[in-house]
């Protein structure tokens, strides 16, 4: 992987007294108009922290939620100052609008060290569509440009990408370095045993990343209803379980493929329906009754899935192994974020993926004893599955 350049790269006389424009992802839960989880602006607070340090004046960029390219005001970014300003240290200004001359002026008025929020970028006509006219309007923003939203990063959109075209130096912030070396760094010179673990409900999203892992990984663990449509390729019983029908072939010629560096469980956690995990009994894998469906793995598999972590030096997880969210669906997912925590203890590289996972590691309390949650659900799946992320492809490479 070529290395881009990053903050850490740049000269003091490239950020003292300069506007950088710092893409950020403050794509956060609201609830009652307060923030609901500031996981993502405490991932990206060092990097605002350390070009403030530096006498840089910083202006942020962001989306929220997915605006029809118009104004919605259930998606502006206002309520972030305030969580923004606790979370980061700093105070955080604001500007009501986004690539106006008020916003332009906005920037103008900053001192060294100073840090501003604009809006919703999402607002913008052009930011999905990448639209060349108004990276260029984005650019006048900034004299740097500063890419730290690894979660945007597979969006060729205006703002984190376009841009890039139009304003140098262009660099990564110190979150998507981290993201990019804990990701990369598996995928590229894993200490072995690696072994990647992934759940989920549907087998579709995740073909592409099972396919990029098998010919780098010393084992592939199967869990969540995904597995089902693999038992269903195995000719099993699955009930009322979730089974992709057009994924099945498909299952089966990566069972073949893969050979023993796939595992599926042995067994499964069955319960006449998802709200009455009070019925939930375990049962092999080849005794799932027509009239139950799968919600987590059995206690066998949570065993075994156990062993192979703490037998592991490389642990990728994407995905739950059951309905975590509901209690008694959720044992799966918590042995393996436990298993992962003990890893990490003894030195193994534990990396989780975005979004659910991630979700569920933060629920069991453990987020801190990983070696890297990724902020990212869609841009850690499509890093996984070798695909160049626009967002960082924009950036200046080191050397270049
Ligand atoms: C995310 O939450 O995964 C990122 O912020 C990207 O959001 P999007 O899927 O709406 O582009």
């Amino acid at each position: 992987m070529k290395r881009r350049r990053t903050i850490q790269d740049l000269r003091d006389a490239e950020v003292r007294a300069k506007r950088v424009l710092v893409r950020v992802d403050f794509n956060v839960p609201l609830a009652d108009g307060r923030v609901a989880d500031v996981t993502r602006i405490a991932a990206a607070a060092p990097t605002i922290r350390h070009l403030a340090a530096m006498g840089g004046r910083v202006v942020l960029l962001s989306h929220l939620g997915r605006p029809k390219a118009k104004v919605e005001p259930k998606y502006s970014l206002a309520p972030v100052v305030e969580a923004a300003t606790r979370v980061i240290g700093l105070p955080v200004q604001w500007c009501g609008t986004t690539v106006d001359a008020a916003a332009v002026e906005a920037t103008r008025r900053l001192k060294d060290g100073e840090v501003l929020l604009l809006e919703n970028t999402r607002f913008l006509p052009g930011e999905e569509t990448n639209d060349d006219g108004l990276a260029s309007a984005l650019a006048a923003l900034g004299d740097v440009y500063v890419n730290d939203a690894f979660g945007a990063a597979h969006r060729a959109h205006a703002s984190t990408a376009g841009v890039a075209k139009h304003l140098r130096p262009a660099v990564a912030g110190l979150l998507m370095q981290k993201e990019l070396d804990y990701l990369g760094g598996a995928l590229d010179k894993p200490k072995r045993p690696f072994i990647a673990i992934l759940g989920g409900s549907k087998i579709s999203g995740k073909i592409d990343v099972i396919e990029a892992l098998l010919p780098k990984v010393d084992g592939l663990l199967i869990g969540g209803a995904m597995a089902c449509t693999f038992f269903k390729a195995m000719g099993l019983e699955t009930g009322n379980s979730l089974v992709e029908p057009e994924r099945v072939a498909l299952a089966k010629e990566l069972m073949d493929r893969a050979g023993f560096r796939l595992t599926l469980p042995h067994d499964a956690l069955v319960a006449p329906a998802i709200d009455q995990p009070g019925q939930a009994r375990a049962v092999k894998r080849d005794a799932i009754p027509a009239t139950a469906a799968m919600y987590d793995i059995g206690p066998e598999s949570c065993a075994s899935y156990a062993r192979a972590i703490a037998a592991a030096q490389t642990v990728l997880w994407n995905g739950p192994m059951g309905v975590f969210e509901t209690p008694g669906f959720d044992a799966g997912t918590g042995t393996v974020a436990r298993a992962m925590a003990e890893a990490t203890k003894r030195g193994a590289t534990t990396i989780v993926g975005g979004g659910d996972s991630a979700a569920a590691v933060e629920q069991a309390g453990l987020a801190a004893s990983m070696s890297h949650v990724s902020t990212g659900g869609g841009a850690s799946l499509e890093f996984l599955e070798g695909k160049a992320l626009s967002g960082v492809e924009c950036l200046d490479q080191v050397g270049a």
